[in-house]
């Protein structure tokens, strides 16, 4: 056996010895480890209680300011489960898994980053021991995914059936994105939404095919989502190849511009000789579009803690004279007041919904930006907003200046040349807002500028959610950059670029060739 053959049967018996060692300490870690009761009740009384309540009755101090609120323990009924439908009780790996993550979009932290693995097992005994649901029940197996259907373009298709036949559309909507027909409410009066199937990220259970039809199949306890299982009681019912083909179809649902991506932060605005007329206008297809996550304003009176929307999306045009944006979000509710269906999904007072753009008036040098509120007194903010209007005054925009918070004053918006159009279609909002790239009031209006980062931050109102005044979400300032025509300069990067490669392959080509000879 040469010395080569003899390195790689080490090598391979190295391998086979690695991969057992990493199955046997990776398997634990899936696996329910008992946990501690006493010591978890200690975990419990210092990080869990001011939500979750001393005694585990959903009763802490902070639990009134959540929407949904924090789930009682007293009650063992859980949202998340992965047993089997027939089992109430969910298994101590559902828990273990929500304390591990956190629950997107509510107050649920989430607390691998505080906890260790065995501390979480301890709570997760400790709290089971609220309720006398879970007794000396074992912990029930997971639910069959033994029949799993991969996703192709057929299951998909006739996923896509299956979602009509079991009307999932009636509360997910027709493409998924939750826009309601009808208010939802948990069984405790809460009010609840249905998700987006559009951003996987917003998933509270988990984004595996496994997830999904655990949570078909099951259903979430406690809120109108309902279990299809065959054997469920409730009326809707699929089959288990149906269940997986809904599934996939849910899953084909992802949208990949409705993620935020890490470091993306600059919308990049492209020349045009001519804009789009509005926002429908299959122009804007060509704008490569940019994402940012929504946050409740918290820092002003009013503060707010539980918004509806979380994400927009932006694109820039330009020409000489004039810029245009749009903007998208979605929205379950087209909040027209005045409208019977909006006024009865509402959840508080309607108001219009409204999007607002901000950029600063005088451009700072360097990387300072003004006050995110809006602006100060030596950092004036100019915003442009539009507003969904009611059924008896149409849908409009207004600009004006701000030089720190209620420190407002309204702009012209002809001298600006401003305008703004929206419309509302399957759980979404589209509106273009135009003005002059330049303007003659330039101690009120932003000047827009090619190849500067320009600073630029949005507001956004649900109207349903009883939105208004500073009851609002916003992004934090992001960057605005106008990229030059695509002139010489832009084609002179790339060249340079691709003569230097073409030069390193001749060099690479050379060596190869001298040492083959
Ligand atoms: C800041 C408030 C807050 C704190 C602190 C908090 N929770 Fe929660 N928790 C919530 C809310 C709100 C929900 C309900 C989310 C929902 O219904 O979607 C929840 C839900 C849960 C669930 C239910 C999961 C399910 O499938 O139904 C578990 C388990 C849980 N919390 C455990 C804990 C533990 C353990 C701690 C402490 C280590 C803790 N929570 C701390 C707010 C909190
Ligand atoms: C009667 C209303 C209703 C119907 C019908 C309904 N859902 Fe839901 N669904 C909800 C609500 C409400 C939620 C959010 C629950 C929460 O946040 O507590 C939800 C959440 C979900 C989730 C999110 C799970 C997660 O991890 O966050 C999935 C997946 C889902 N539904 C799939 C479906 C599918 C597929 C159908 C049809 C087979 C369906 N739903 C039918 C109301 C409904």
């Amino acid at each position: 056996m040469s010395l080569f053959t003899s390195i790689r049967k080490t090598g391979l018996a190295v391998g086979v010895l690695l991969f057992a060692i990493v199955t046997l300490f990776a398997v634990p870690v899936a696996h329910a480890a008992a946990g501690d009761v006493k010591k978890g009740e200690a975990i419990y009384q210092k990080r869990c209680w001011w939500c979750h309540g001393k005694k585990g009755e959903a009763d802490g101090p902070a639990a009134k300011f959540l929407i949904p609120p924090p789930r009682d323990f007293s009650l063992g009924v859980y949202k998340y489960k992965t047993s089997d439908p027939k089992v109430q009780i969910p298994r101590d790996e559902d828990l273990f898994r929500e304390i591990t993550t956190g629950m997107v979009g509510t107050g649920m932290p989430k607390w691998d980053d505080i906890l260790s693995e065995q501390d979480r097992w301890d709570v997760v005994a400790y709290i089971k021991s609220l309720t006398d649901m879970f007794g000396k029940t074992p912990n029930p197996p997971q639910i069959d995914v033994s029949k799993k259907i991969k996703s192709s373009p057929e299951s998909i298709e006739k996923g896509k059936q299956a979602f009509q036949t079991a009307k999932c559309y009636e509360c997910h909507g027709q493409l998924g994105k939750g826009d309601l027909t009808k208010k939802l409410k948990e069984d405790s009066g809460a009010r609840v939404w249905p998700r987006n199937f559009t951003k996987p990220w917003s998933f509270r259970g988990g984004y595996t095919a496994e997830d999904i039809f655990a949570r078909v199949s099951n259903g979430i306890p406690n809120t109108p989502m309902p279990s299809f299982a065959a054997d469920a009681t409730s009326s809707g019912k699929l089959s288990v190849e149906d269940r997986w083909n809904v599934v996939n179809y849910v899953m084909s649902l992802a949208e990949p511009t409705s993620q935020v991506k890490d470091g993306q932060n600059v919308i990049k605005g492209l020349r045009r000789d001519a804009l789009p007329k509005d926002e429908n206008d299959a122009a804007w297809n060509e704008a490569p579009s940019t994402a940012f996550y929504l946050a409740p304003q918290i820092i002003q009176n009013d503060r707010f803690f539980t918004p509806t929307n979380d994400l927009v999306k932006v694109k820039a045009l330009y020409n000489e004279q004039d810029i245009a944006f749009m903007i998208e979000w979605d929205d379950r509710t087209k909040s027209i007041p005045g409208d019977p269906t909006a006024e009865t999904i509402a959840w508080d007072t309607l108001t219009p919904d409204q999007i607002a753009v901000q950029t600063p008036i005088v451009m700072s040098t360097g990387s300072e930006k003004p006050y995110f509120g809006h602006g100060d007194a030596g950092h004036a903010v100019s915003m442009m907003v539009w507003n969904s209007g009611t059924t008896t005054t149409p849908a409009s925009g207004t600009m004006m200046d701000y030089t720190g918070t209620h420190k407002r004053t309204q702009t012209d918006p002809a001298a600006a040349g401003f305008s703004a159009t929206g419309s509302y279609k399957d759980g979404t909002w589209k509106v273009m807002m135009k003005r002059k790239m330049v303007t003659a009031n330039k101690d009120k209006d932003t000047q827009f500028e090619v190849g500067r980062f320009i600073p630029i931050a949005f507001a956004n109102w649900d109207g349903s959610n009883g939105e208004a005044g500073s009851k609002h979400t916003l992004t934090v300032w992001n960057w605005l950059l106008l990229q030059p025509p695509t002139g010489k300069e832009v084609y002179l990067v790339p060249l340079l670029v691709l003569i230097l490669l073409a030069g390193g392959q001749l060099v690479v080509a050379n060596m190869l060739g001298k040492k083959r000879k």
